[in-house]
């Protein structure tokens, strides 16, 4: 039912409200739930607050019209006021039944998101940290697990366990496309359902205030053919493929030298650090940074002559390279596919 409210919502037809990054532009079975309710609050409330305003009008000019009348005796009521009783029952009245309709629609919206079908779903684990998303997709065969960074692809029409926990600080995970709000909080699991129904491309953001880089703790969502996405799922398990150039192999030696293996991990690499974003497939991601800048060589560039300057106060330590070690690291980096 609240599904079918939906339809009517005013905002369909305006095109303002569809978007990588919007509430209105439901995508999956929860946000399109998120959206009945969504949907229905405005037309009770929007009705409410036309009323409101109709009676106020009506009120300023009654008390116009009865200031030309002649004049009421005291203790008198005016004879306007007589059908005041009751419109204020019937506004009581219509008050209680709109915000009883508004307790039923969300209950109904509580128990569509709870008892979401799960069969055949997908687990995957969020961590949030200061200020990236680790991604990691369960497998029960342990060999077939992976994990990423700052991007999450699902296959459409098939249900996503997501299992969020938080490495530091309180974070909130949000891809207004696909569903509501979840905390990731220290020291616990939270599980969000997704089932995704539209293939496209969709941006989640970090919605609980974490420290300085919060606003660029975005996560790129790719939601695919289940075709796409077991491929994708095949490359993101292999290592990629050894540097072949003289000057890759030559960033992969500073890569080594200037220790970005201790935090960062490469599968195929001496590179097992498990503190930053795995950068296995780094190259292959949309954004650098958990959205701060599209991928590029130039971006990655600016980014490792100065970290803090693209993204004040993270913790990737400036690592002094000169520009020769940069462009050999930007090569090899670039490499990772
Ligand atoms: Cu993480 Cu805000």
């Amino acid at each position: 039912m609240i599904r079918r409210i939906t339809r009517l919502a005013p905002c369909l037809a305006l095109a303002g409200c569809a978007g990588v990054q919007s509430a209105l532009d439901p995508a999956s079975d929860q946000a399109s739930s998120v959206f009945g309710i969504w949907s229905l609050m405005l037309w009770i409330c929007g009705v409410m607050y036309a009323l409101v305003l109709a009676f106020l009008a009506a009120a300023i000019w009654k008390a116009r019209h009865r200031l030309s009348g002649p004049p009421i005796a005291e203790g008198q009521k005016s004879p306007a006021d007589r059908p005041l009783t009751r419109v204020l029952t019937g506004w009581v009245g219509l008050t209680v039944v709109g915000l009883l309709v508004l307790t039923f629609g969300s209950f109904l919206v509580d128990r569509q998101l709870a008892l979401a079908d799960q069969k055949n779903a997908q687990t995957i684990k969020i961590t949030a940290n200061q200020w990236w998303w680790k991604v990691e997709y369960d497998d029960p065969v342990p060999g077939r697990r992976f994990v990423t960074a700052n991007e999450l692809h699902l296959p459409v029409d098939r249900p996503a366990r997501i299992e969020l926990e938080a490495g530091d600080v309180i974070h909130s995970f949000w891809v207004p496309n696909l569903g509501g709000k979840q905390d990731l909080i220290p020291g616990r699991t939270n599980r969000l359902l997704v089932t995704p129904r539209r293939v496209g491309l969709f941006r989640g953001q970090c919605a609980e205030f974490c420290g300085l880089q919060h606003a660029w703790m975005a996560l790129d969502v790719t939601v695919e053919p289940q075709t796409a996405f077991a491929a994708w799922a095949e490359a993101q398990r292999r290592a990629p493929a050894p540097p072949s150039t003289p000057e890759a192999l030559r960033g992969r030696d500073v890569f080594i030298g200037a220790a970005c293996n201790s935090c960062h991990q490469v599968t195929g690499q001496p590179a097992q650090g498990q503190t930053g974003p795995d950068l296995t497939h780094m190259a292959s991601r949309p954004s650098l940074a958990a959205g701060a800048r599209p991928y590029s060589r130039q971006a990655l560039d600016e980014w490792l002559r100065d970290p803090q300057a693209l993204k004040p106060g993270n913790h990737m330590p400036l690592v002094a390279t000169r520009a020769d070690e940069r462009a050999a690291l930007v090569a090899y980096l670039d490499t990772l596919k």
